[in-house]
């Protein structure tokens, strides 16, 4: 007869934490580092680029993560972290992103960073872009609509994989590509003018990070052959509102505008639903000899994601995004954080099985995590409804599991308070650990343990098998 062996978290669960560099690391122009366009939005990325603005910038300094990675790591360790998910800064490498040689202070920085994790056996999981294009590509050209975008990324990461191949194995590309529909210019690196055919810049954006990311993962295995190099999208999940007809199918279709991204970087094809969308869109993708080769062969070895929330959908009402994911209209059936993000750990569990039927490679929850007000009372923080969310997602990544999912690893995102990217302000924290720093940019910069830091400690030692309260 035939047992199913899929019971718990495999011996060798990935657990950690993730965070990207824009928002930890501050020293936003120290070592040579140029401007990307996460520092241009103080407001956030759902704000978008204010160049000039002389409004306060928390990212310039963020959590100070570029000094005080050593301190910081030391308590990831503490909590037994198997992993731990950054960025590379691609302006620290590049500061412009055109020049011929790299940063030497810039590759330095990583050196030291990626050697620290090593030190406690963490290993580090790392994305090659994550909301922070150089910003002079956007400025000279154009960003991700010009295919010369190719070369340029390519290159940093040749120079990445090459100063890093003992050190990182695990390599992602851009964090949640998907969103380029929703947030253009962190997402994609492109800025979409009012009278443009947004769909054509889109998808010819998109056509060309699926050819770097094919390029990027083809020369990741040459340089360093037991590499794994994955996909991100943001996958929170998305129902119809109702049961209507009309609202089924067009989630469904809003859900397969996300998907599109995992089938062509997965699969390694154009899927024939998008053939339509650019027929009734007017879009006419230039494609060169050799791109859809490249794509067919080089495709990712696992699927990262995020997931945070569910919403749901209507038919014929228009779309936002959010960093979190699409925002529709509320479920009556879930609560919600006070930023308004409805929590739903069933939600997960189908979201897992859904990817996993659709692609059969391995997962990797790269992002989860509740965003919250965190009150420090008489010098703790008791963040029992942080505990109360991961627990409740853990368990439902749990029963996926015994569904048959394959699953690599958890990294919660923000186990160190960071600065918000949807909104650019420190008061919305994910962390563990509580950063000393609040809007204003007042604060010590002290770091303090919370309740759920002693909590996911528990859970790693057990290997996700004590999610009791404590
Ligand atoms: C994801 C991003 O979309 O959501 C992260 O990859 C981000 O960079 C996270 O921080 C949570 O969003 P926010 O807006 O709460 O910081």
């Amino acid at each position: 007869m035939l047992k199913n062996n899929y019971n718990g978290f495999p011996e060798d669960f990935l657990w950690g934490g993730a965070i990207a560099a824009n928002q930890a690391e501050g020293a936003y122009r120290e070592d040579g580092k140029g401007l990307s366009t996460a520092d241009m939005m103080p407001g956030g990325l759902l704000k978008g680029l204010e160049k000039d603005s002389e409004d306060l910038n928390l990212y310039h300094k963020a959590i100070d993560f570029y000094y005080n990675f050593e301190e910081d790591i030391a308590l990831f360790a503490e909590m037994g972290f198997k992993t731990f998910r950054t960025s590379i800064s691609w302006p620290r490498i590049f500061p412009n992103g055109d020049e011929s040689e790299p940063n030497e202070k810039g590759l330095e920085y990583y050196d030291r960073l990626f050697d620290e994790l090593l030190k406690y056996d963490i290993e580090p999981v790392v994305t090659l872009s994550h909301y922070e294009t150089p910003f002079h590509l956007i400025e000279k050209y154009g960003g991700w609509k010009n295919r010369k975008m190719i070369d340029f990324f390519v290159k940093y990461c040749e120079v990445v994989f090459n100063r890093y191949q003992d050190k990182v194995k695990i390599w992602m590309g851009f964090n949640e590509i998907n969103n380029i529909h929703n947030i253009p210019t962190a997402a994609g690196g492109i800025i979409l003018k009012e009278d443009e055919n947004k769909m054509q810049s889109i998808y010819q954006a998109s056509h060309h990070l699926f050819v770097a990311s094919a390029t990027a993962a083809k020369r990741c295995h040459e340089i360093i052959p037991d590499s794994k190099m994955g996909a991100m999208l943001s996958l929170s999940g998305v129902y119809p509102n109702t049961c209507h007809p009309d609202d089924v199918f067009e989630t469904y279709e809003l859900r397969r505008r996300s998907l599109f991204y995992s089938d062509v970087l997965l699969k390694g094809e154009y899927p024939n639903y998008i053939q339509r969308v650019w027929e009734e869109n007017d879009v006419e993708l230039e494609v060169e000899h050799g791109d859809l080769e490249l794509i067919k062969i080089h495709t990712a070895d696992y699927l990262g994601f995020s997931y945070y929330r569910t919403t749901t959908h209507k038919a014929g009402t228009p779309i936002y995004g959010h960093t979190g994911g699409v925002v529709g209209s509320k479920n009556p059936y879930l609560e919600e954080t006070p930023w308004g993000w409805q929590i739903d750990p069933k939600g997960f569990r189908y979201v897992c099985n859904e990817l996993y039927d659709r692609y059969q490679k391995p997962l990797f929850v790269v992002e989860n995590g509740m965003g919250n007000v965190d009150k420090l009372e008489d010098g703790r923080i008791e963040d029992d409804y942080r505990i109360d969310y991961i627990k409740a997602h853990l368990e439902a990544m749990k029963e996926a599991i015994k569904d048959g999912v394959d699953l690599m690893g958890y990294t919660y995102w923000g186990p160190i308070d960071i600065v918000s990217a949807g909104t650019g302000e420190m008061k919305k924290r994910y962390g563990f650990i509580y950063v000393d720093r609040d809007n204003n940019g007042e604060g010590s910069l002290e770091r303090k343990k919370k309740k759920s830091f002693h909590w996911y400690k528990q859970v790693i030692e057990s290997n996700g098998e004590d999610l009791s309260k404590i």
